[in-house]
């Protein structure tokens, strides 16, 4: 790297002299580099550096730097000066001619080549030979992209790839860490880890940008700039936002829609709803897009102020491809396996648009269920339909009742269910929406728990097994004392 400066150095040109921390990522011969940096590291400039040297020192490169929109591309190396600045002089030199159209760099004393490209155009991912791979804010590629782009580096023996990017929750830039993390610095989150020799991964912090010299101005203006953005988090009660920013840490719920949302806490092992359970459910409609079903049991728990309602999700039915017919012989063999049948349920909150005819007149899908099974009649609502307030209903219903459990809780035999909650994410174009590439069991949950009383026992303290029955026995004495106990016959308990 040293060589581009110390060529140049007679020319009062500002170009890069990579910091003590950037050097070791240009040292390393690893095929495969990760880079979790924390925000202005110095990532985008040591990439695009690594790029020129390599491109000025060897011939016929080609060299693509990737990031995950092709509009961000031509932002950050296209236009931003902080970073153009390094490759602007040799342009102005005439060393370096470059394509406006394409975003390409053509270096041409040894025809080598850099592009830019976004992730958002795979077709733009296919090629051939092509010698190093830069992918940048690796968190927010389509994970799509990496897979359209393996064929172009079969073909490439010598070829090197470099993942530089910021953390995003745990998504597959943890995974690629993960891989070249031979020292343990990155946590695994119990993930199953694979080491491989071949990948290397450094981790740095936004204060680990050593551009500037300790007790500098400008060093001072950067640390205390990161400071205040703590103290900013710590106050906000978004530390964990700025952990993932700037210590450039892996945060369990950091970038989750449903941040509170762990397995450890919301996810119970299977279990057999007992007789005479308060059974609710929702249904999302899809023929070809999946259909999605989920069954609830509704608890009481005993709390000093108020007892409050846990729900407990424990059936799912999941797929594609299936008229309401087969859907409800599906459901019904199922239901066999848990000891119900239809007429356990109380009632199933259903997408809305079942209750329309089609356009062509055809019989709504609710009254398809119906025809394949009557008893379909009494269970199944039109549901409603808001989808932020349901959202945020559902997060309420995430959080921790007086005895440490969740309002609500799910089993792991919920499994597309459990998928749909991890993956979702932020909507970019209104950050109060969802986004996801699936959320047909989540509609079906935001139906279900949207239609059922949240009450909040936050303030109660929860009864001993021995107090609740104190108290009850009490009642029952009260009530006899006053000469007002009614008998009810046990048989009607019974099924
Ligand atoms: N070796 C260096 N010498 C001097 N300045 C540097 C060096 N490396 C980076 N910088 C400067 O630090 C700032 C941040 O750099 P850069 O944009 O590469 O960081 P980044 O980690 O990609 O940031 P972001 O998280 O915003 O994408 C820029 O102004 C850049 O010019
Ligand atoms: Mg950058």
């Amino acid at each position: 790297m040293n060589h581009l400066s110390n060529q140049t150095s007679k020319i009062e040109f500002n170009l890069y002299q990579p910091h003590a921390n950037q050097i070791k990522v240009h040292a390393s011969k690893a095929r495969y580099r990760v880079i979790v940096g924390g925000r202005r590291f110095g990532k985008s400039a040591l990439v695009l550096n690594e790029a020129l040297a390599r491109a000025f020192q060897l011939r016929d490169q080609i060299i693509w730097i990737i990031l995950p929109m092709f509009r961000q591309a031509k932002e950050i190396y296209w236009i931003d000066p902080d970073i153009t600045k390094y490759f602007m002089p040799y342009v102005q030199a005439g060393l370096i001619r470059v394509d406006k159209s394409e975003l390409s760099l053509h270096i041409l004393s040894t025809n080598s080549y850099i592009r830019l490209k976004g992730s958002d155009n795979y077709d733009s991912l296919r090629g051939a030979g092509i010698d190093l791979i830069i992918w940048d804010e690796v968190a927010d590629v389509k994970k799509e992209a990496f897979d359209t782009i393996k064929p172009a580096l079969a073909d490439s023996p010598n070829h090197r790839v470099l993942y530089i990017g910021t953390p995003k929750g745990l998504n597959w830039f943890h995974d690629f860490a993960l891989k070249g993390d031979h020292n343990n610095l990155i946590p695994t989150y119990e993930k199953q880890v694979k080491r491989d020799p071949e990948w290397e991964t450094w981790h740095f912090t936004s204060y680990d940008n050593l551009a500037w010299p300790e007790g500098s101005y400008e060093r001072e203006m950067f640390v205390s700039y990161i400071d205040k953005e703590r103290e900013e988090a710590v106050e906000k009660g978004t530390l964990s936002f700025f952990n993932q920013e700037y210590m450039a840490s892996f945060e369990e719920g950091a970038g989750m829609y449903f941040s509170t949302w762990s397995h450890k806490t919301h996810v119970i092992p299977p279990f057999i709803p007992l007789p005479g359970s308060f059974i609710i459910g929702g249904m999302d409609w899809g023929y070809t897009a999946p259909f999605a079903f989920n069954l609830s049991v509704v608890e009481k728990v005993f709390n000093e102020n108020k007892p409050f309602y846990r729900v407990k999700t424990f059936f799912e039915v999941y797929g594609t491809n299936k008229k309401p017919e087969e859907w409800s012989d599906t459901i019904k063999e199922k239901l066999k396996t848990y000891k119900l049948k239809l007429e356990d349920i109380s009632w199933i909150q259903a997408d809305p648009a079942m209750f329309n005819k089609g356009t062509d007149g055809a019989i709504c899908i609710k009254d398809q269920f119906v025809s394949a099974d009557p008893r379909w009649s009494r269970i199944l609502k039109p549901a409603v339909n808001d989808r932020i307030p349901g959202w945020i209903n559902m997060r309420t219903w995430m959080s921790k009742a007086p005895d440490g459990i969740p309002y609500w809780v799910i089993t792991d035999t919920c499994t597309a269910l459990a998928s749909e909650i991890i993956n979702a994410t932020f909507d970019e174009n209104n950050p109060e929406d969802l986004a996801g590439d699936f959320d047909h069991c989540l509609d079906q949950q935001r139906y279900q728990l949207r239609a059922l009383k949240h009450i909040d026992a936050k303030t109660g303290k929860l009864l001993s097994k021995d107090e609740r029955e104190a108290k009850q026995d009490q009642f029952f004495k009260d009530v006899k004392d006053a000469g007002k106990m009614i008998t009810i016959d046990p048989d009607r308990f019974k099924r």
